[in-house]
């Protein structure tokens, strides 16, 4: 396994042993997080973001700083060179020059895979249209395994946007590597994308177009996602399935007590308010540990360790 250099484009790259391991490392991470290292230092990392963001952004830039490293790039690419007409591969072959890794958020499907043949250092996907979302499935399993103590034998629900929401295409390419049973929960016209479902139902046992009050009392994780309003081709199709669904405590009446439920955030109103204090709800525990999660990767391919 060799991490020093590489490239994190999507979560299809990794062996089921490879994630296992950058699991593991996230794990001795946490002291790390409270004690801060050295690790890092005198590592920049590039956070180029041509896309909104609150998580993702700043976990990259904590994770940074905790391991002694470094930060630049911007947050708002109205801000940057791009609106003046540069592209992409141009804007890569720059900032390598100043950076010894680079976190991108971009709108378009392939903008990481594009990027990571242009650029010299490793190119981090942050999140790229509705395609993927590696660093936040590895955020996602590294929740459920030290929440649940485990992957496998597991029987996990996806709910909500499962078409745009990019962390549930990562999520269920990397569940299909493990021995569990996913479930599938959307609005019609939100159901999981083709290409994603083909692949994953020839790996795991897959069940579409689950309903969620039936599955309820035998899921061990709910994994929520917002719908994507803003990859929506036009306002009428949205309205169409604005507020389709709803997570509050009748929903889960029925769940198991040990039932965690995650969701990458941001949040609109398909979890309600008053799940927060529930024991299930896991969300901003998982939302702690994308800093840990981003503190391993960046030691992984800036070759801190192995
Ligand atoms: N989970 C996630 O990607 O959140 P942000 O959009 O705030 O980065």
């Amino acid at each position: 396994m060799e991490f020093k250099g590489r490239d994190i484009v999507s979560i299809e790259d990794f062996s089921q042993q490879e994630i296992n391991h950058i699991l593991d490392v996230t794990k001795t991470m946490e002291p790390l997080a409270k004690i801060g290292s050295d690790m890092l230092k005198g590592k920049i990392l590039a956070t180029l973001f041509f896309e909104p963001s609150t998580r993702t952004r700043l976990s990259f830039e904590a994770a940074m700083l905790k391991l002694g490293g470094s930060n630049i790039g911007f947050a708002d690419a109205e801000n940057a060179s791009v609106k003046k007409g540069e592209n992409l591969a141009d804007t890569v072959r720059t900032v390598e020059n100043y950076a010894d890794a680079i976190a991108l958020r971009h709108s378009l499907e392939g903008s990481a895979k594009l990027a990571a043949e242009f650029s010299k250092v490793p190119i981090i996907n942050a999140g790229t249209g509705a395609e993927e979302h590696p660093t936040q499935a590895f955020t996602d399993l590294y929740t459920i395994r030290k929440e649940k103590g485990k992957i496998d034998g597991l029987k996990i629900a996806l709910v909500g946007d499962l078409r745009y929401g990019r962390t549930v295409h990562s999520l269920a390419y990397a569940l299909a590597l493990y021995n569990v049973e996913l479930y599938l929960v959307s609005p019609e016209t939100l159901r999981m994308r083709k290409d994603v479902l083909e692949t994953i139902k020839t790996k795991i046992p897959v069940t579409e177009n689950a309903d969620l009050d039936t599955i309820m009392p035998k899921i061990d994780v709910l994994y929520v996602t917002r719908i994507q309003k803003e990859r929506f081709p036009d306002a009428a199709e949205y309205a169409k399935v604005k507020g389709a669904y709803k997570i509050d405590l009748k929903t889960l009446k029925n769940a198991k007590k040990d039932m965690i439920i995650l969701h990458p955030l941001p949040r609109i109103d398909e979890i309600a308010a008053e799940v927060d204090s529930t024991p299930q709800a896991r969300y901003f525990q998982q939302v702690g540990n994308g800093v840990v999660v981003r503190m391993a990767l960046l030691s992984l391919v800036l070759g801190a360790v192995k």
